[in-house]
């Protein structure tokens, strides 16, 4: 059954043009993922950074079965009473600032296209800022404000969309030059280099509290600031996508409690369903009204789904009772003490950075020229994969190789530390086979 299942799999899927799997996946409980051929891997990327309360947590598999049993879908405009009252919640427990409107739909990709779609009718323009090293999902108007992704064979993206260069402090531009002052510097060039070549219809400003598929970049606090600024000196919107950073995975309910910086609409995904496709926008009173006015629409058949609302609930109320946000601090904490020994005894870990449970790990060849070790990322990553640990690697050549290592919150201390080990041996195989493989 097993292997008629994986042959079956590469007969009828449309195959996937990133890393491939030698097995099907079967289960995962907590933090360990388990395959077909009974092997389990610590998931050191919560599935796609979504599930955050570990997998099959009691408390979703409890609110499937209570919807379960409901089963209901209407139609767009009929709202379930648990999609008000996730609103509710989070309007009140959650959301920075004057935030308090929210629509419920189902992945991050449609959440940034609901809130471009909220930006351009509430400022009657079109075009965007976005941070170089984005990522802000894979449809149509998503794909045209993400830089992160290979951009190339899918034809012609959305007109008017212009790039900042995104703040790197390990990689300026400039080398050598002091990364805050240089952040700071690019903004304004692009700022100016935007003023020159806008047709005066600017609709907002789209940045990730973390740049985390870029690399995982903590932009500077000034910089975020500014995007604020430059924002309001345009009358443009400020988007804060947060499909990573809301809900405690950093360390703070969301990245502009971290930031003191709120955006005038906020977009939050992976971190909100747990693993289930949910996702939200959030917006002001004012904003909404002036939407609401102009007839804004924005529906799916799966708009304010039932099912994964309650799965919304019951992953809020977990984090909230688990004290989950400070866990991702204490567990962050942990894990980046454990990675600095690391980078203590490897002159290969250029360097580790992050926020919470949301860490960056830099493999460079030495620590002086900071020449990106791509072959060692690529191997180290399989080696760990082989010996039971899945984390991610983002690989670009003007980025260098980065670990995107992101565990649900709930991992303990005995998880970090067995990972810790399988990372460290991967490492020391890796850089033994790239000297022998030399040597030859
Ligand atoms: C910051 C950010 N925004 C948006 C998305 C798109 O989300 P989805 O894959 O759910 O469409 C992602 C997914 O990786 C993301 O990391």
């Amino acid at each position: 059954m097993d292997q008629a299942l994986e042959e079956a799999s590469k007969e009828f899927l449309v195959r996937y043009g990133g890393d491939v799997f030698p097995a099907l996946f079967r289960s995962a409980k907590g933090t360990i993922v388990r395959d077909t051929r009974g092997r389990d891997y610590l998931d050191f990327t919560s599935g796609q950074m979504c599930a955050t309360i570990g997998h099959n947590h009691p408390a979703i598999v409890a609110a499937v079965h209570r919807a379960g049993e409901k089963a209901f879908h209407f139609f767009s405009g009929m709202i379930p009473e648990v999609v008000a009252e996730l609103a509710q919640v989070l309007a009140r427990d959650w959301l920075p600032g004057d935030l308090t409107r929210s629509i419920f739909i189902n992945t991050g990709s449609e959440a940034t296209e609901v809130a471009l779609r909220m930006a351009k009718m509430y400022t009657d323009g079109y075009e965007i800022l976005v941070l170089g090293g984005s990522w802000h999902g894979i449809t149509g108007g998503a794909s045209a404000v993400s830089m992160a992704s290979d951009r190339k064979g899918y034809g012609v993206p959305v007109p008017g969309i212009f790039v900042i260069p995104e703040p790197n402090a390990y990689r300026p531009y400039v080398k050598g030059a002091d990364a805050e002052a240089e952040a700071l510097a690019n903004l304004d060039l692009a700022l100016k280099l935007f003023d020159m070549q806008s047709t005066g219809r600017g609709a907002a400003i789209m940045v990730e509290p973390v740049i985390s598929a870029g690399g995982v970049l903590v932009p500077p606090q000034d910089f975020m600031q500014a995007l604020r600024q430059a924002a309001d000196d345009r009358g443009m919107l400020l988007i804060f996508d947060e499909a990573q950073t809301a809900f405690g995975r950093i360390g703070k309910k969301t990245g502009s409690e971290h930031f003191g910086v709120v955006p005038d609409i906020m977009t939050m995904s992976k971190t909100l369903g747990g693993g289930l496709p949910l996702a939200a926008v959030s917006t002001t009173a004012a904003i909404e009204a002036r939407l609401y006015e102009r007839k804004f629409a924005y529906y799916t058949s799966h708009v304010s789904d039932p099912l994964t609302a309650e799965v919304g609930l019951a992953v809020l109320d977990v984090i909230q009772r688990e004290h989950l946000v400070a866990r991702a601090n204490e567990m962050g904490a942990y894990l980046r003490g454990r990675f600095e020994e690391l980078q203590q005894r490897y002159e290969v870990i250029g360097d580790v950075r992050g926020l919470g449970l949301l860490m960056g790990v830099e493999l460079v060849t030495d620590r002086a020229s900071r020449t990106p070790a791509h072959a060692l990322g690529a191997l180290t990553t399989q080696k760990c994969f082989e010996n039971g640990l899945s984390m991610n690697i983002r690989r670009r050549p003007e980025r260098g190789s980065v670990w995107r290592i992101a565990p649900p919150l709930t991992v303990s201390h005995a998880e970090i530390d067995q990972a810790i080990d399988i990372l460290e041996r991967a490492l020391r195989d890796s850089l033994d086979e790239i000297a022998r493989d030399k040597a030859a």
